[in-house]
This record gives C-alpha cells, structure tokens and sequence, in this order.
C-alpha cells in the first residue's frame, strides 16, 4: 500500500490569498464522504467544499434545501478524518442562518465544534452581512456565494445563468465588494457571465472561485460527482468530465453479477 506523502503546506485561508497575490490558480472540490475526500486530498486538492449540493448528489433531493444541519455536520466530519493537506470549507445550510445572525453563529460554531472543519460558507449578498460579521466575531472564516444561489432556487424559478442584466450585473458587483469589507476571505461566484466575474475577482483583493463563470476568476469549483461522471443526467456547458465512473461502476458490477451467477466468484484463490 503507498504511503501518504506529508511534506506539503497545509492550505489555509493565508495561503489562498497567496496564491491570489502570486496569480497561482486555485482547485477546489466538493466531497461528502471519507473515501472520496481522501483521494481529493491525496491528489492536491487545495480546497475541499462540504456543500450542501450533498442534498443532491449524496441524499437524491431535488434542491439543497432538505438538508440538514446535523446532517452537514456528519459529512463535514466524515471529510475532515480523510484530509490532511486542503482548507475544508462547509456549506451553512438553507435555515441555519437566513435573517438572523445569532443563529448563523450558532450554526457555525456547531460545525467547527462537531465536525472540526476549517470554516464556513454561505449564499447571499447584503441580506446576510450582520451573520458574516457575527460569525467572523467567533474567529470563524466564512466564504461568500454570490450569483446562482442554489438555496434561493424558489425565488429565481430556473437554474440559468444570473447577472446578464446590467442592475443585477451591478448590484452582484456591489455585494462582493460588501462581502469582502465584512471581512470574507473568498467568494464564490456560480453561473454568471465570464467578463463580470473576471471584473469582480480583478477588483477584489480576496479569492474569487468560479463555477461557470469563466477562467477570468482567481480558481475553479466542480462537484466531484459531475466531473468524475457519476452523475449523468447534469449536463450544464460549464461542466467538464475527466471521467466517467457511471459506465466503469457500471461495467464492474455488472461482471461482478455474471461472476457470482456464473460460480466463477470466489475462486479457490478467494476463500478461507
Ligand atoms: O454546494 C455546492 O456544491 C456548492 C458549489 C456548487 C459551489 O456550493
């Protein structure tokens, strides 16, 4: 069995600034679960993002909205045993932290007490700059998202790219500028134009990570299941597959099945 490598800087919140400052572009990845976070560690991975896309991927949900607190929590703590080396970041989820900022906090510090990540993220401009400010009074590093909120699904009424239009355009502009003087050490920017997205992360000083918002920006986030293709059926132009575990999943259970109706499985080699 290879041996895990341990001389590496471990990527804090510093380190991604960095890189920002340095032009060295940052690789972030989602992960729900032990196994899959440890080859996503083992691999380089500079950031690891618990999202509450877990309610999709993970759960089967329509929406990221069923998902629970304690339920982030035990994926959370599930990555955190698995990384040694990226910044694991978790999703707040939809109504642990929505108009009113002791809960935020509360919710906040249940998940770096329980699970032991490294920090928080939410979704939201304005509406939620007294929760950012409060949980940064706990010493706790949030990560903004701005442009497709996924929480804010029923308010939008359609996953399509966000800010084409000048006033939304301007006002998402207005929002990271906010999130960063509440004291925000990235943001996330999700499905909106490549020229604003490169224009907010040029005049930002913080990280800015995109997720089909073009390569102007300072990283890139994928979900893991749809870059590796698990899933299928998620087919956005942002997305690109190095893999697709789907048919090779589904060509190794499928001999597996022939294996152990054929009684070819186990071998004499494969028994006690
Ligand atoms: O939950 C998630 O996976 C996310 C990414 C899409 C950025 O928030």
């Amino acid at each position: 069995m290879p041996t895990r490598k341990k001389e590496f800087k471990k990527i804090t919140t510093h380190v991604l600034q960095e890189m920002k400052r340095n032009g060295e572009k940052i690789s972030m990845l989602t992960a729900y679960d032990y196994t899959m976070a440890s080859i996503v560690d083992n691999a380089g991975i500079d950031v690891i993002l618990v999202g509450d896309s877990a309610s999709n991927v993970m759960a089967g949900h329509e929406t990221t909205l069923p998902i629970t607190l304690d339920q982030m929590i035990y994926h959370a703590s599930s990555v955190i045993r698995a990384t040694d080396r990226a910044l694991v970041v978790v999703d707040l989820p939809f109504g642990s932290y929505q108009g009113n900022s002791k809960e935020a906090l509360n919710s906040a510090i249940r998940i770096m007490k329980e699970s032991g990540a490294h920090s928080v993220k939410l979704e939201g401009g304005r509406e939620v700059r007294e929760s950012v400010a409060r949980i940064l009074t706990a010493g706790i590093p949030v990560m903004g998202h701005l442009g497709l909120t996924p929480q804010s699904i029923y308010k939008f009424g359609t996953y399509t790219v966000r800010a084409r239009e000048e006033e939304e355009a301007d006002n998402l502009l207005a929002d990271a500028h906010l999130l960063q003087e509440a004291g925000c050490f990235a943001i996330v920017l999700e499905k909106i134009p490549a020229s604003l997205a490169e224009k907010v992360a040029k005049e930002l000083t913080i990280p800015v990570i995109g997720i089909g918002a073009g390569g102007g920006v300072d990283g890139q986030v994928l979900v893991v299941h749809d870059m590796l293709g698990l899933t299928t059926e998620f087919s956005p132009r942002f997305l690109r597959r190095y893999a697709n575990l789907f048919d090779t999943i589904s060509g190794a259970v499928k001999n597996y099945i022939t294996d152990v109706k054929a009684k070819d499985f186990p071998n004499t080699n494969e028994q006690y």
